[in-house]
């Protein structure tokens, strides 16, 4: 794709969840990316949606306000804003688009929207140093807390899914097996730790089977409750005595499942570039299962820097300044007030 020569500094706003994020971008090139995680959500146990929507209000100004001065940018300066339009918690992704819709109004630049799981995967497009671009077509693999997905990208707007969840996403896998370990929310990092000490192979857990591509992960949470239940009736401190090894069985047992399908869609599509987006791949088991794979079985591998997997708006930003280029680098001033926050909306 030709990029545009002329340099667009863009401001990017993510909302979807429970993190509110501003970045600002040089290009494909992030000046600033700024996140601030609602801590709120973590005495529930998971994400609130009317306590989500309530601290992006109260977060969206100081966040941008940060980017901006982080970035040392004045907001006359900015050529365009982008924002997720979804999917998403719709509540929250209303307080983002509103924001970038009244601010490109009032600056009078062009407004952008970015699919959320979009982003996941053309953050690999993020001009960073040291980390390589995928070349089409390759695979991506989203796995987050709301979506575990298998994507064939044969170029930047051009995806389809070839396998998906049916029933819980990966990252909620993580999180409620946490919650049965007694570990806070969000769970998936904890576990991650915790399994770097432990025994991966302590306690075997059978991994689900499901047709072609797809994925499901519901059956494990329970096959992981009933285990807890089980061995707590003999022995009240079996969690405290082995928490390492069930969170690395409970890691093994997930990236094995993840890498098993991953295999499968390299043998389909023929395809063996695999970049890897969303909250869970900052999971230091599937990134070594994927070095693994690149020595073992030739596989090029793609592993988003770490500010990059859980949500945040440089991902957006980048997909922004991609349809800058391709569409909207000619028409200055083009804002579409129709623009809206949908809470489902496909890739
Ligand atoms: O992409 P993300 O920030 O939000 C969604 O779009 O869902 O992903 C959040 C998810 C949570 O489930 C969290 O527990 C999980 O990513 N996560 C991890 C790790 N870091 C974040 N799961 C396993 N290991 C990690 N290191
Ligand atoms: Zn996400």
């Amino acid at each position: 794709m030709n990029t545009t020569s002329t340099n667009c500094y863009l401001l990017a706003i993510e909302s979807s969840c429970d993190d509110t994020a501003a970045a600002i971008l040089l290009n494909d090139k992030v000046l600033s990316n700024v996140v601030a995680t609602q801590e709120i959500h973590e005495q529930y146990g998971g994400v609130v949606p009317e306590l989500a929507s309530r601290a992006h209000q109260q977060n969206i100004v100081p966040v941008v306000t940060a980017a901006l001065r982080q970035a040392n940018i004045d907001k006359n300066e900015l050529n365009a804003i982008a924002f997720t339009s979804g999917p998403g918690l719709l509540g929250s992704l209303l307080v983002g688009t509103s924001f970038a819709k009244s601010l490109a109004l009032g600056l009078n630049i062009p407004l952008i929207d970015v699919n959320h799981m979009q982003a996941h995967i053309l953050a690999h497009f993020i001009d960073e140093e040291g980390y390589d671009k995928p070349t089409f077509p390759f695979l991506a693999m989203t796995i987050s807390g709301g979506h575990t997905q298998i994507v064939r990208v044969d170029d930047y707007f051009r995806m389809s899914v070839i396998g998906e969840t049916i029933d819980d996403a990966v990252g909620e896998a993580f999180d409620k097996s946490a919650k049965l370990l007694g570990l806070p929310y969000p769970g998936g990092p904890l576990i991650d730790q915790w399994a770097a000490k432990g025994n991966p192979k302590a306690f075997p857990f059978t991994k689900p089977r499901v047709d072609g591509l797809n994925f499901s992960f519901s059956g494990l949470k329970t096959q992981i409750m009933y285990f807890v239940q089980k061995q707590v009736q003999q022995n009240p401190d079996f969690v405290s005595q082995h928490l390492a090894d069930v969170c690395a069985s409970i890691q093994y047992t997930i990236v094995g499942i993840l890498m098993d399908k991953l295999k499968k869609a390299v043998k389909q599509t023929g395809i063996n570039q695999i970049a890897i987006g969303g909250g869970v791949s900052a999971n230091k088991g599937i990134r070594e299962a994927l070095t693994q794979a690149e020595k073992n079985l030739g596989w090029k591998t793609f592993l988003p820097k770490f500010e990059y997997t859980t949500d945040n708006a440089g991902m957006i930003g980048i997909v922004g300044y991609l349809k800058y280029s391709q569409e909207l680098k000619d028409k200055n001033n083009y804002i579409d007030t129709g623009i809206h926050a949908q809470s489902r909306l496909k890739l």
